[in-house]
C-alpha cells in the first residue's frame, strides 16, 4: 500500500483522515517518522501554512506527504478567526477561545460562519493544492460534547445539531477536512 506522511500530530485529525483513507493508503503521522519538530505556522493563510508544513517533511525527511490547515471563517467577522482559530484568544485554550468569539458575536444577528481547509500535497516532485468548505451557523450557546475546537456552536447549513452533536462518522461525512480529503484522495486514485 502506498505511504504518505500527513504531517500532523493532532490525533482527531489524523483518526478522521485516516477512517477515510484506509482502504487505499497508510498514513504516516510526524511522530510515526520521529518528528518532533513544531513545524512553524507564519503565514497568513492557510495555503501558506499547509504549504509550509509539507514543504518541511520534503527538505528534511524527503517523503511524499501532505499537510493541512484549518480554521473558521466568520463573516460578520471579516473572516476571523481564519488563520488564528486554535489561539483566538492569546492562547490554545479552546473555552477562551469560544467565549471570545461569542462575545463577539453577542449582539450579532447574522452568523453565518464557514469551516475551510486547505491541504497541500507535496508527491514525486509535484505540488498540489485542495480545498474543502463547510458552511454554516454560529450558535448562540454551546450544544453538544463531541468533535473538538469549534464544534459545540458550529451548526452546518441543512443541519439541527452541531458538530458537537454529531457522530464522529457523521461529521467525517460533510466535514471541511473530509471534503479536501476527498479531493485529495479522488486525485491520488485517478493519477
Ligand atoms: P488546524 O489547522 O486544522 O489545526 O485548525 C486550526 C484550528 O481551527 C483548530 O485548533 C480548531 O480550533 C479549528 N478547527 C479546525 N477544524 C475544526 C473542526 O473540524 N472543528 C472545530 N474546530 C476546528
Amino acid at each position: 500500500m502506498e505511504q504518505l506522511v500527513f504531517a500532523t500530530n493532532n490525533k482527531h485529525k489524523l483518526e478522521e483522515v485516516q477512517a477515510m483513507v484506509k482502504d487505499f493508503f497508510s498514513i504516516q503521522s510526524l511522530a510515526d517518522i520521529q518528528c518532533d519538530v513544531d513545524i512553524p505556522e507564519t503565514a497568513d493563510t492557510f495555503e501558506g501554512n499547509a504549504s509550509l508544513k509539507s514543504q518541511y517533511i520534503l527538505e528534511h525527511y524527503n517523503r511524499n506527504c501532505f499537510a493541512d490547515d484549518s480554521g473558521l471563517e466568520v463573516e460578520a467577522l471579516n473572516g476571523e478567526p481564519g488563520v488564528y482559530s486554535a489561539r483566538y484568544s492569546g492562547s490554545r485554550d479552546m473555552e477562551k477561545n469560544i467565549d471570545l468569539l461569542l462575545s463577539k458575536l453577542a449582539t450579532e444577528t447574522h452568523r453565518k460562519a464557514q469551516f475551510r481547509t486547505v491541504v497541500s500535497l507535496r508527491l514525486d516532485g509535484e505540488h498540489h493544492f485542495f480545498e474543502g468548505i463547510v458552511s454554516g451557523t454560529i450558535t448562540v450557546d454551546r450544544t453538544g460534547a463531541g468533535g473538538f475546537g469549534y464544534d459545540p456552536i458550529f451548526r452546518p447549513d441543512g443541519y439541527s445539531k452541531t458538530f458537537a452533536e454529531m457522530s464522529a462518522n457523521e461529521k467525517n461525512q460533510i466535514s471541511h477536512r473530509a471534503i479536501a480529503i476527498q479531493k485529495l484522495v479522488t486525485f491520488l486514485k485517478n493519477r
